[in-house]
């Protein structure tokens, strides 16, 4: 399966525990361990035991500090080595066959070179070090959506993050069986210890970083990083990359979307799924709290990051959350824009990067609107407020729990996912794009979908304000060519008897003096309401050449006065210069795309130009 490149070197001795019956698992480890040279290994069995355990060796260690037990109770603070802080695109490779299958959309090497690389780089990268075998489930344990892997590390700051992001350990294995399928997840920091070496608090490589997928053996092999999506393989990497193959070979949807529950007053409850590029704010939008002038319309909370969808046999779409907590970012969280994350927050969660208050807290920016007088920054400085620098890391992090979030859906762990309703995709544009517009139908919801675009952000590319394509915010997580990609959205919806609708939205437009004209926050709320309104086949809409859109008269505006008819109109304008040159984009897109394009995406950019 995952076989090293490397001649087989003297494994270490360690011991098997009884109850690891998986053939394939076993004779994996055991290559591994040839390969890697670790010092012991460590079979996770997911208890609470282990765990604190764990964070207290780390505590030790210096890799994590334990806040304030009355301030911030079972939570952690870690600081990453300044060179590791975030997802690494230009480090992240999809290895298929073919150069052909991963698309334009992936870096690319031949998976027979890439292999030879690694193989050199894992060779006695774990000495000095454990490697914890950690057994986890993607999905509820035992759902029919969901899916097993195994991940090997050399963290055992990956081990406590993954306890906390998926369900791990002895219950896993129970449902592997002797012979069940897992996908392989290969992780090292890539920093041996020679005899006699002191640590450092954040181990990595600084010199190989390397995140790469091998789509015909489904295996997942990352070197040199010990950051969120790098190396807790089970997110972006397996439930992302390997999942959206898997899911392509099989039938399914593996997306890069938040799920949530909305139940308008006395009503019938809609799920909606809903795709934005990172720092898109997914996580408010999950966890929203309606203003109170939509009394009695209550939002909860599935997911927050990624869903995987299946066809049900009634022609419906269902949903679950594959993961079980959330990885998000922290800069902006206040109990103004998210009061769910932060009592989410408020313990048990390990937080990355963030500034350390002097009475054992921690703060980021935006969290208060008066920054403490003093902090100790995410690099360990003494920090003030006339610093000239940031506080928190801009991709500074907590993790913590699903259950912990107060909207929790009852739903969430159901194992058969829950209906989904209405697809939603949204970037960050201050121009051209409406505050929302409804497909006409399918095929036009996947254009939509795979033309919509989003200014980056710091925590993107480290450049700020620059449009970038996102094709269904699935650009860094596609693990196959794009233009495959949309075929295989067209042919699942053609497939459904109940199709979802699809929707775009924008709560990022900006007047001519820069300013956001949409308040944001809980008030898309009013947006969410038109959108099940619209599923019920209840609220007007009138047709425009770029899709369907609400009249002011069609959307609630009790209790918001900032949103005047005028800024409706800002809102909802359809420019058509700045239009052509977005269908100049468009072309541009589908011509990098165009050896697998699907026919319908031309002819719906034609059908658009025509309109407009
Ligand atoms: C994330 C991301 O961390 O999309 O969820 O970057
Ligand atoms: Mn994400």
């Amino acid at each position: 399966m995952n076989r090293p490149a490397t001649a087989a070197q003297v494994a270490p001795t360690y011991e098997v525990p009884a109850y690891i019956i998986n053939a394939k698992l076993k004779q994996w480890v055991a290559e591994v361990a040839a390969l890697t040279q670790p010092d012991r290994i460590v079979w996770c069995d997911g208890s609470q035991e282990e765990y604190d355990r764990l964070c207290n060796e780390m505590v030790a260690s210096g890799m994590l500090i334990r806040l304030n037990p009355q301030k911030r109770p079972d939570s952690f603070l870690a600081r990453s080595d300044p060179d590791d802080v975030a997802r690494m695109e230009d480090r992240t490779f999809v290895c298929a066959r073919s150069k052909e299958d991963a698309g334009p959309n992936n870096n690319w090497v031949a998976p027979d070179e890439m292999r030879a690389t690694l193989g050199k780089l894992f060779r006695g990268c774990m000495r000095g070090r454990s490697m914890y075998v950690i057994p986890f489930s993607m999905g509820p344990l035992g759902s029919h959506i969901s899916h097993i892997g195994v991940e090997l590390t050399d963290s055992p700051y990956v081990v406590v993050s993954m306890r906390i992001m998926t369900r791990i350990g002895r219950k896993v294995l129970d449902i592997l069986g002797a012979d069940g399928y897992f996908v392989p997840c290969l992780h090292s920091i890539g920093a041996p210890l020679a005899a006699g070496q002191k640590d450092v608090p954040w181990p990595s490589n600084k010199e190989h970083k390397y995140i790469v997928h091998f789509p015909e053996d489904k295996s997942i092999w990352s070197f040199g990083s010990g950051y969120g999506g790098n190396a807790l393989l089970g997110k972006k990497c397996f439930a992302l990359r390997i999942a959206s193959i898997m899911a392509r070979e099989q039938g399914w949807l593996a997306e890069h979307m938040l799920i949530l529950g909305i139940q308008p007053p006395g009503g019938k409850k809609h799920y909606i799924a809903a795709a934005f590029p990172s720092a898109c704010g997914k996580t408010n939008l999950a966890m929203l709290i309606p203003p109170a002038a939509l009394e009695g319309w209550k939002v909860t909370t599935i997911g927050e990051d990624i869903a995987w969808i299946k066809p049900g046999r009634d022609g419906r779409l269902y949903a679950i959350n594959p993961e079980a907590g959330a990885f998000g970012v922290a800069p902006g969280t206040s109990d103004e824009t998210n009061t769910n994350c932060m009592a989410a927050v408020k313990s048990d969660t390990i937080f990355t990067n963030v500034a350390l208050t002097p009475d054992g807290d921690v703060w980021w920016e935006g969290m208060t609107r008066t920054p403490p007088k003093e902090l100790t920054d995410w690099q360990g400085r003494p920090w003030t407020p006339d610093s000239g620098r940031l506080a928190a890391h801009p991709n500074s992090r907590f993790t913590v729990a699903t259950t912990r979030i107060p909207s929790v859906d009852p739903d969430w762990e159901n194992p058969d996912g829950v209906p989904i309703s209405a697809f939603l995709f949204g970037g960050r544009r201050a121009t051209t794009v409406p505050l929302v517009i409804e497909a006409k139908d399918w095929t036009h919801g996947v254009y939509l979908a795979a033309t919509m675009a989003s200014e980056t952000t710091a925590a993107i590319t480290g450049k700020v304000g620059v449009v970038r394509r996102d094709p269904f915010a699935m650009l860094p997580f596609c693990g196959y060519h794009f233009g495959d990609y949309f075929r295989h959205w067209l042919k699942v919806g053609s497939a459904l008897q109940h199709a979802p609708r699809i929707f775009s939205v924008n709560w990022f437009r900006r007047d001519e003096n820069g300013k956001f004209l949409w308040p944001g926050f809980g008030e898309n709320m009013r947006v969410l309401k038109w959108i099940v309104e619209r599923c019920e086949g209840k609220a007007g809409a009138t047709d425009t050449p770029i899709g369907r859109m609400p009249r002011y008269e069609d959307l609630e505006w009790q209790g918001l006065d900032k949103v005047s008819r005028d800024t409706y109109a800002k809102l909802s304008a359809i420019d058509s210069k700045l239009w052509r040159e977005e269908l100049k984009d468009h072309a541009e897109l589908f011509g990098k795309l165009h050896s697998r394009l699907p026919r319908e995406m031309t002819e719906q950019r034609e059908q658009l130009e025509r309109a407009l």
